[in-house]
């Protein structure tokens, strides 16, 4: 008989009708008589209930049904008779396709830990947490190209190894062939990288936005949705060392422009969560309540995880410059009781996650994307402001998570982005091509990166980022 997924039987009316349902058992429980058997095969947060007379059973079979075994069922699908579920099935026969030995099967009927998940990355899908997340996961990006395709922007593949360092932050993994117990040396005694697989020094991307501001100054509109890679130390509940960045530009777009779109996308992207994935959402809402029950008053949220998404689908992002925000943080309480980590003394100072989640967590209550920041804290490639300070820069601070989005202006000028490469000692010869998209035809543009796992920390309400990808990287982890 043909399987049909559990989402399917629960949404529509197949009562009274046979059936075939293949998936991992949950639980086991029953009587003497009647077996219940919870069965979830991940189309759905919700499990099947299955129905086993015993006597119409192999004594053996029931004992093989543990909680993780997998088994295909055939029976016929009735209104249930207990409460908790509207339709149940009535088990003609059932076949175990994976038994699962109790005894050393990790994930037990309970509520484990989601450090000890992470542990158990290969099995946690087959938890509800991780399932309802990594359903979300792929409704969003489903989203993101949605977004981007109603609006005619052209998905474009940026190389993932590459002997550019975009952000000039010099955070990158290198790429080699080499072998590094004998590395070929030049006469100064340095490694002599001609020899390696490309000719020269590579790396892993940590964005694809010098190559897709090539494409958007031909095509117009482009974005990319791919894997990044940062060597950074950080061992954050933010930081991941392989995440997924979705990044537009747009040819002609300024600043103003910019935020718009960073503003339309991140709502569409929530709204198309919060429509599609009901079931999943209901349950990392209540999940979450549940979390925060164990934290301090001040430490809750003051909304749900569904209202909260709501709530930013529904209202403006706050815009203000670098310099309000100064203002802000300089007068505010914790700046003056000392109670900020780092104490904001004026104009220049890189704004740690503390001050952003002041001023979206505390002061606006709200979104907050923030504009105009310093030269000397952001990228060579933002576009200067007559003030001769500030360039275009615009970050979008989100509640929970801090910044979601990085983006700019791009500095069109060939002069004065040359000066700009040589004020910050970016290398002008190896971003030849770049350079010269700004010799020939160059004009306005902009565009910003969002951090794909970032989105989704907000849409779940899950508090690390390590649980929202399958198999994060982090400092001294690439199990899996
Ligand atoms: O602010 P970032 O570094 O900006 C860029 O890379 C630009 N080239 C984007 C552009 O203008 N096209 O990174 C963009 C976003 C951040 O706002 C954050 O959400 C996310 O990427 N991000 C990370 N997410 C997870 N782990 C990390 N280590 C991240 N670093 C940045
Ligand atoms: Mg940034």
């Amino acid at each position: 008989m043909k399987r049909t997924k559990i989402s399917n039987l629960l949404g529509e009316d197949f009562v009274s009708k046979t059936v075939c349902v293949k998936g991992w058992v949950r639980t086991k429980r029953g009587s003497k008589n009647v077996a219940f058997i919870a069965l979830n095969d991940g189309s759905t947060i919700n499990n099947i209930q299955i129905v086993a007379e015993t006597s119409s059973f192999d004594e053996e079979i029931l004992k093989d049904i543990t909680t993780g075994a997998c088994i295909s069922v055939d029976g016929k699908l009735i209104e249930s008779q207990g409460g908790g579920q509207k339709v149940e099935i009535n088990a003609d026969a059932i076949t175990v396709l994976g038994l699962a030995n109790a005894d050393t099967f990790p994930l037990q009927p309970k509520r484990h830990s989601l450090e000890f998940l992470r542990e158990k990355a290969h099995l946690r899908f087959r938890t509800n947490t991780f399932s309802a997340v990594f359903r979300v996961r792929h409704a969003l990006s489903f989203a993101i190209h949605n977004f981007f395709n109603e609006k005619g922007f052209v998905y474009m593949n940026t190389p993932i190894i590459t002997g550019a360092d975009a952000e000039g932050a010099g955070e990158m993994f290198q790429v080699t062939n080499l072998d590094l117990d004998s590395l070929p040396k030049k006469e100064d005694g340095t490694t002599d990288m001609s020899q390696d697989f490309f000719g020269k020094k590579t790396n892993l991307t940590v964005s694809g936005q010098l190559e897709a501001e090539l494409g958007a100054l031909a095509l117009g509109e482009v974005y990319t949705f791919g894997p990044t890679f940062r060597a950074e130390n950080s061992n954050t509940s933010r930081h991941l060392s392989e995440f997924w960045m979705i990044e537009p530009e747009v040819a002609f777009n300024t600043l103003e422009d910019n935020m718009d779109l960073a503003e339309d996308f991140l709502k569409y992207c929530i709204k198309y969560a919060l429509d599609k994935c009901n079931d999943d959402l209901a349950f990392l809402d209540k999940r979450l309540s549940e979390e925060e029950k164990n934290l301090p008053q001040e430490q809750r949220s003051e909304m749900t995880l569904i209202e909260r998404l709501n709530f930013v689908v529904e209202n403006n992002f706050e815009r203000l410059t670098y310099r309000e925000a100064i203002d802000i943080l300089k007068n505010s309480k914790p700046n003056k009781k000392k109670k900020f980590q780092y104490l904001i003394e004026g104009f220049g100072a890189d704004l740690q996650s503390e001050h952003e989640r002041f001023l979206v967590e505390k002061k606006f209550k709200k979104p907050v994307i923030l504009t105009d920041y310093p030269k000397g804290i952001k990228a060579f490639y933002m576009k200067m402001n007559e003030d001769g300070e500030t360039v275009r820069a615009m970050d979008i601070l989100f509640p929970g998570i801090g910044e979601i989005v990085g983006g700019s202006q791009r500095e069109e000028n060939l002069d004065i982005l040359k000066a700009r490469m040589e004020e910050m000692d970016v290398d002008q010869e190896e971003l030849w091509w770049y350079l010269e998209t700004r010799e020939f035809g160059s004009c306005p543009h902009s565009g910003f990166g969002l951090g794909f796992e970032r989105l989704i920390m907000f849409v779940t309400g899950m508090k690390n980022v390590r649980d929202v990808i399958p198999f994060p990287r982090f400092p001294q982890n690439a199990d899996f």
